[in-house]
């Protein structure tokens, strides 16, 4: 006898592409509500700067309590560039803060087909890449406590409790664990802050509980070499708020594209936030070129993390890893001549749709 699970999915477009890489994965998760055991319930909810300039709100609380009472939630992107910094993107850092979505998980993996198109040469990564980073997601600089004084002085307070450390740090040594990682890195600037000092004491600390796990610290400024110079030797990675914002971006690239990087904002215990790590790129908006990957491989780590089904995950990710060693959008398409034989430019609605036809074919089997 089938069992169906139903599970709600919050869908947040958001602005700019977010729009045209969520319709994408929402064809994908399509496909697996129809091909699986798995009944997925998709309910609308705006966030972000479109829905500000209509109701002077970026997160209405209709949004909001629909969010809380699904089961996951996939968002696209936000910020409008008519709009003043921050008053779209604020929606973002509510969720994070609100939903206590304190883990920003943001995997870099090069895949084999696009390993042409890596900005490294072969022999700065001679076993492949495979990155989990690991962000705090709710402290650090990001907890907005600050201001500016007479427009002659301003503010950012840079702060971490012994709670938010602890858990994030725990998480992440679980998570190395988990995937069997020989080392575990953490990021920060204890040369400098308070807050990297006390960091580094709580990993420290923490680590005698997992004695099989290497342990290695770096400042931030050499692990950016590092993450260049040998990415195929790092594993997981924990780092605070900025500095994961930074690195995660940084990392990305490796992989061949901004538009190939998915993120999931956890919360071990509640609701989580599935989300492409791009941003809304108003430059390319609306001109249907955008990749939708990043937000399909969202969807893996929806299932991977909230549903903990890596079956459907790992069917996600072949799913993508097919289809792009014969159709690319823009971002990933090789530039050398030579490089681009046997491969066909395709738009972000046509990549939405051979991905989803590909894993169509892969569940049937
Ligand atoms: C990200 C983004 C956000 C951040 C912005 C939009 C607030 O850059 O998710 O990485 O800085 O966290
Ligand atoms: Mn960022």
């Amino acid at each position: 006898m089938n069992t169906t699970t139903t599970k709600q999915i919050a869908i947040a477009h958001g602005d700019g592409i977010g729009q045209e890489v969520i319709n994408e994965a929402v064809k994908v998760l399509t496909v697996i509500s129809e091909n699986s055991d798995y009944h997925l319930n998709l309910v609308e909810t705006p966030v972000g700067g479109e829905i500000y300039k209509k109701y002077g709100t970026n997160l209405p609380e209709k949004s909001f309590q629909t969010i809380k009472k699904s089961d996951a939630i996939l968002f696209g992107a936000i910020g409008l560039p008519d709009l003043p910094q921050g008053v779209a993107e604020s929606a973002i850092l509510k969720l994070r803060q609100g939903l206590e979505l304190f883990v920003n998980l943001r995997p870099v993996k090069l895949f084999k087909p696009l390993e042409d198109i890596c900005p490294l040469k072969p022999e700065f990564f001679p076993s492949g890449i495979d990155i989990s980073i690991i962000r705090e997601n709710t402290e650090s600089i990001y907890a907005q406590i600050g201001g500016t004084i007479n427009h002659e002085t301003a503010i950012n307070n840079m702060v971490y409790t012994r709670k938010a450390v602890e858990r994030i740090i725990e998480y992440a040594f679980q998570f190395a664990q988990r995937k069997n990682h020989q080392e575990i890195i953490s990021v920060d600037k204890a040369n400098v802050l308070s807050c990297s000092q006390f960091w580094r004491e709580i990993f420290t600390e923490k680590g005698k509980d997992f004695p099989n796990l290497k342990k290695t610290n770096f400042y931030v400024d050499a692990f950016c070499q590092w993450l260049i110079r040998s990415p195929s030797t790092i594993q997981t990675v924990v780092t605070e708020n900025m500095f994961g914002d930074i690195i995660s971006d940084e990392a990305a690239y490796l992989s061949g594209s901004l538009g190939m990087a998915a993120s999931g904002n956890i919360n071990p215990s509640g609701t989580s936030m599935y989300e492409p790590i791009h941003g809304s790129a108003p430059d390319i908006a609306g001109k249907n070129i955008a990749n939708p990957i990043g937000a399909i491989l969202s969807c893996k780590l929806m299932f991977e993390e909230s549903f903990q089904d890596s079956n459907i995950g790992s069917m996600i990710e072949t799913a993508v890893e097919t289809t792009i060693q014969k159709f690319r959008t823009i971002d990933i398409f090789p530039r050398k001549l030579e490089l681009q034989h046997n491969l066909k430019q395709v738009s972000c609605s046509e990549m939405g749709n051979l991905v989803a036809d590909t894993l169509k074919n892969i569940m049937k089997k």
